[in-house]
């Protein structure tokens, strides 16, 4: 029998519930779901390396206790650290990816709550005692871009717990390499897949963002589901551009209240409208979002929205002839915005 690792993978705020059945769905069998994180145990780690929803896939090395707000939980973190199988775990790192024999390592400590110390004084105790066992150099951070050792070990603290991970792959896995050209407003890619697997994408579906900006909706549409149709439109050319260096198509300029696909398409949206903080909106939406409700009704069957406040917009869009079958909100960079999926 193959023996199963522990991980723990971390994702937005809010959409934990997608992340764990997307895990399970990759053979994980899920242990917990708690604040951004949901734990799993899997017999083949690399095939967690799939999931769109993941920021960052950890080995689990210790669940760390009785770390609280004090300064001698410095000592508690770095003594539970000292005592963790690491070398084990490096070398499950290294049966999915190349990781040198002397790879030195960073840590990056995050934590919730006050505490009375911060973040780089449980990244250099635990460093420093990681260092200690298992002779392995230790780089302390902040790393300059493009610098960072090969292995990172990610402290978490929270509310009577937290945990010691090694992270499973070279990079978080939220960082996409599609990604060439970004835009204001651009997405999270996480959260666009979440919304990719809210809207249960099939073969052959035709899916249309009609505010697609650089791409990133239909992108993630696309590796959720490989054999489904893409529209992608803006009214902006320069979007356009962006999402045609993203590697996005077929492209057409158009505006979300008026779009060039039959009435009664069956097509799922999914799409990231503009909101007025961050991205105008231009053309047929300037007074609202009405046109965009109206155009997704008469094309659509369903739509994953991403929009700050899309509670506010529940009348227009019942005056659509759209009802809301769910409304999660989500943080993102520490701005809240809702998941929403609505249908005919
Ligand atoms: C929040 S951004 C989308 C960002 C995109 N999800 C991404 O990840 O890059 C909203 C987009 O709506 C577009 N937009 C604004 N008014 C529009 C309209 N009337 N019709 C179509 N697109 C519009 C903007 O040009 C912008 O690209």
């Amino acid at each position: 029998m193959i023996p199963c690792v522990d991980l723990v993978a971390r994702c937005l705020r809010g959409i934990e519930r997608l992340c764990a059945e997307e895990l399970r769905g990759l053979g994980g069998e899920v242990t917990g779901v708690e604040h951004r994180l949901v734990a799993c145990r899997a017999a083949s780690p690399a095939r967690l390396l799939t999931a769109g929803t993941v920021d960052d896939l950890f080995l689990l090395a210790a669940r760390l206790e009785a770390v609280d707000h004090r300064r001698s939980a410095l000592a508690e973190a770095a003594a539970q650290a000292a005592r963790a199988p690491v070398e084990a775990l490096v070398a499950a790192a290294g049966a999915v990816r190349p990781v040198p024999a002397d790879a030195p390592f960073e840590v990056v400590a995050s934590f919730l709550g006050r505490r009375n110390y911060n973040r780089f004084e449980i990244e250099r105790a635990v460093g420093e005692a990681l260092e200690r066992t298992t002779g392995r150099r230790f780089v302390p951070g902040p790393a300059a871009p493009g610098g960072h050792p090969p292995l990172t070990f990610r402290v978490h603290l929270y509310d009577g717990g937290g945990f010691l991970g090694l992270r499973l792959s070279a990079e978080p896995l939220h960082r996409r390499p599609y990604r060439r050209t970004s835009l204001e407003g651009a997405l999270h890619p996480p959260l666009a897949y979440a919304a990719a697997l809210l809207a249960g994408i099939g073969p052959g579906d035709l899916v249309v963002d009609p505010c697609c900006g650089a791409g990133t909706m239909l992108l993630e549409a696309a590796r959720c589901q490989p054999a489904a149709r893409l529209l992608a439109a803006d009214v902006s050319a320069a979007a356009l551009r962006a999402a045609a260096g993203n590697g996005i198509g077929p492209l057409v300029v158009a505006d979300a209240g008026c779009l060039p696909v039959a009435g009664g398409a069956g097509a799922v949206v999914v799409t990231n409208p503009p909101w007025d903080r961050r991205v105008a909106p231009a053309g047929s939406l300037r007074d609202g979002l009405g046109p965009l409700w109206a155009e997704v009704a008469r094309i659509g069957d369903r739509a994953a929205v991403v929009l700050e406040e899309l509670e506010g917009h529940a009348g227009a869009i019942r005056a659509a002839g759209l009802r809301a079958v769910s409304l999660d909100r989500v943080a993102v960079s520490g701005a809240w915005t809702t998941l929403g999926l609505l249908s005919r």
